[in-house]
């Protein structure tokens, strides 16, 4: 009797506090997580270094299983162990309105992840779980708090960022029409106002091999090469500046040629990262071309060509400076020089925004001491939410 009694007043107890919940008759299918700290340590601790990030992937899969969303796993490049997470907490993920999006793949090499005090660091802790993190818990608790519905959102975490953007052209497939897309990487709590554009440029020399007592036997790879780079660098200091995002930048991030001091270069290869703040990656290739042609006169020698003392490639299509929407009031916006997944992503939507928004510096993201605090991480679910409130017209 007692024992049926208790129970009875249980149970009424619990239908009460179910009544007071805000989750309406649209979220009631939902158990969301609010532990901010804990999923960026689940996310943090799981390497998922670019094209090994199915683990990340199978448990943002499952988390987001767990907590009552309908997910999608999207196969990039054909290749079963990588794809990107699409989740959606309402009907369909057709009718979502504001797309939040990051991306779970980083850079080498990894670092574990470490919380001490109120500093978390370890690889990827910034670039870029700490917005996968703060943009979850920052939908979680609007839906929780009834301020959005399910309808409103859809969440997109794409693999591959870091080194092509596979995972992000692939998401050009999956058929989404938000009026709005929230882009997640760090930017210092701050909203970005635009990024540089960006070009890959590969220089492969093509020498003759021989004693290096003989040198006018032969043709050196390296020497082609030295003198390329030199009129590319004379380059790089002469374009013209912008006024918002500063100088276009070469990066001559990695040489290699010939096999021995006492021999001449057969081979020489180089490969240069351009950060563009002025013009077209068009315009940049043809100026490149132009002072790579005149850099290597003097060997053109017994009918050669351009082509066959060196080889000029581009082995992304690459981008110009890319514009981002800012108009949310209650942010200061600056522009960062890293190149982000934005411009892979087709607009689908005639005047569809695009925001960039997470928490932690860029400085230190690609860096082997990669940190941010957990006051950051909190700081960026109150901004996402601010954000998704204004896109969504609802923060009046
Ligand atoms: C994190 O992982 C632990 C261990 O698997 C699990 O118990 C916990 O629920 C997870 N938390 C979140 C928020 O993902
Ligand atoms: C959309 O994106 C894909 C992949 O990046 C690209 O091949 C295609 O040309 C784009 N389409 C339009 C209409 O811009
Ligand atoms: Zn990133």
């Amino acid at each position: 009797m007692m024992l049926a009694g208790l129970c009875l007043l249980l149970v009424s107890a619990q239908a009460l506090v179910g009544q007071q919940e805000p989750l309406g008759a649209e979220t009631k299918h939902l158990t969301l997580t609010h532990d901010l700290i804990g999923l960026h340590k689940n996310l943090t601790s799981i390497e998922s270094i670019t094209g090994n990030e199915k683990a990340v992937g199978d448990f943002l899969v499952s988390s987001f299983q767990s907590q009552g969303y309908s997910v999608e796993r999207q196969y990039v490049e054909k290749k079963p162990d990588r794809f990107n997470v699409l989740a959606w907490p309402g009907k369909q993920k057709e009718h979502a309105k504001v797309l939040v999006s990051s991306h779970i793949d980083t850079v080498p090499p990894f670092y574990p992840y470490k919380h001490h005090k109120d500093v978390i660091s370890g690889r990827g802790s910034v670039d870029a779980k700490g917005s996968v993190a703060s943009q979850i818990i920052a939908v979680n608790s609007l839906l929780e708090s009834g301020k959005i519905s399910p309808d409103d959102v859809a969440l997109l975490y794409v693999v591959g960022e870091e080194v092509g953007g596979e995972g992000m052209r692939a998401a050009n497939d999956l058929g989404l029409k938000p009026h709005s897309i929230v882009f997640g990487e760090p930017t210092e709590g701050k909203l970005a106002s635009g990024h540089k554009g960006n070009l890959m440029v590969q220089l492969t020399a093509k020498g003759k091999a021989a004693h290096s007592g003989y040198p006018w036997l032969g043709r050196s790879a390296n020497e082609v090469l030295v003198k390329s780079l030199a009129a590319l660098m004379e380059l790089g200091a002469n374009l013209p500046e912008s006024e918002k995002y500063g100088v276009t930048t070469f990066n001559i991030g990695r040489m290699e040629g010939g096999v021995a001091s006492n021999v001449v270069a057969q081979d020489a290869k180089a490969n240069i990262a351009v950060r563009i703040a002025e013009g077209t990656p068009a315009s940049m290739k043809s100026e490149i071309t132009k002072v790579i042609n005149m850099a290597v006169v003097s060997f053109l020698k017994d009918d050669l060509e351009v082509e066959d003392v060196i080889e000029i490639s581009f082995p992304t299509t690459g981008y110009g400076p890319i514009d981002i929407d800012h108009d949310i009031p209650g942010f200061e916006s600056m522009t960062v020089n890293y190149g982000t997944d934005i411009p892979q992503l087709n607009s689908t939507v005639e005047g569809q925004k695009r925001y960039l928004y997470g928490p932690g510096s860029i400085l230190v993201a690609h860096s082997d001491h990669e940190m941010l605090t957990e006051k950051e991480l909190e700081g960026a679910v109150a901004g996402y939410e601010k954000i998704l409130l204004h896109v969504l017209g609802k923060d009046a």
